[in-house]
């Protein structure tokens, strides 16, 4: 057993046996597989076949066996052993201080979110808990004329954006801001508000498989119902919107309790066409059903 190809056929069936939890960044053994042996060679997912059938190097066959079996023993998603996420095509550092990217707004983002606003309309950008800067990185990428402004509580999370903000040649359109949400932003409107926050509610974090207890918690828990901090973004988004804008928030499993919050809200619930239901859009004119019911 030499080969990539053998790799990943042997890597799989040790996930298989090991009864793994697929999540973060793919959603099966075998592809939790290629992903592990085509990273730790730098092979790119679309590698001519032929190459998965030539013997790897002494020292690349040992360290794949080590990281199938960290991945194995210590629950460790993929991403962080090989410190590599992708999301809207664009690859990313990624390490434990960040979640790993996997939100569903990629797809929104890619379609510049048509229809629900005009693409030469999109001046300013603002990305709420950045994380590694994907979803900010995305958008500079598909917005070239728009600056973006990409927020976190966590210094340590900006950090890691900055590696990628420097990894993709974005410095002079991306502004980093360490803020809790709005807080230490000036006075300033924005075309898009997108944010994937935290939304698992706070009993629930020990339920879920020990892959997420490798995430930082910060990026996970928002109180007891999981609505903390989308419920101040709701409250407070309206004074950092043009009037055409667009806010844009994933919620995960978080649908029901918010409409029962705020049932007076007419939240537009995005149908994906690649997966991921939680993702609602309100516009500014929307925001204020929210005002007035609060
Ligand atoms: C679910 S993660 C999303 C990261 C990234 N946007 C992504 O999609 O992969 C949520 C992020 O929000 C940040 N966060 C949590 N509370 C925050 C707050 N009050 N203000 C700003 N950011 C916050 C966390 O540090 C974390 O990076």
């Amino acid at each position: 057993m030499n080969t990539p190809r053998q790799l990943i056929d042997w890597a799989e069936g040790r996930f298989i046996q090991a009864d793994l939890f697929y999540g973060h960044g793919t959603d099966n053994a075998l592809d939790e597989a290629a992903f592990l042996v085509l990273g730790a060679l730098d092979m790119p997912f679309d590698v001519d076949p032929e190459r998965l059938n030539e013997p790897v190097a002494p020292t690349e066959l040992k360290r794949i066996k080590e990281l199938v079996d960290d991945r194995i023993r210590s629950r460790r998603p993929v991403a962080y052993l090989l410190n590599q996420a992708w999301f809207a095509g664009l690859s990313f550092y990624v390490d434990e201080r960040v979640l790993i990217p996997r939100s569903p707004v990629a797809e929104l983002v890619r379609e510049e979110f048509s229809p629900w606003i005009k693409r030469d309309e999109v001046k300013n950008i603002l990305d709420i808990g950045t994380g590694s800067g994907c979803i900010a990185l995305a958008c500079a990428t598909v917005f070239p004329e728009a600056v973006v402004d990409a927020t976190d509580v966590s210094a340590d999370a900006l950090e890691v954006a900055r590696i990628n903000c420097e990894r993709h040649g974005q410095f002079e359109r991306i502004n980093l801001v360490r803020s809790d949400l709005f807080e230490a932003l000036e006075d300033k409107r924005y075309d898009i508000i997108i944010s994937n926050p935290p939304y698992v509610p706070g009993e629930e974090i020990s339920t879920l498989p020990a892959e997420y207890r490798h995430e930082p918690p910060q990026a996970l828990i928002a109180g007891a119902d999981g609505l903390d901090i989308i419920s101040r973004i709701l409250l407070d988004a309206h004074r950092f919107m043009t009037d055409r804008g667009i806010l844009v928030v994933e919620t995960g499993q978080g649908r029901g309790a918010l409409e029962a919050k705020y049932p007076e809200t007419p939240f537009v619930w995005l149908e994906l066409e690649h997966g991921g239901d939680g993702v609602f859009l309100l516009t500014r004119e929307n925001l204020a059903t929210i005002l007035l019911s609060s």
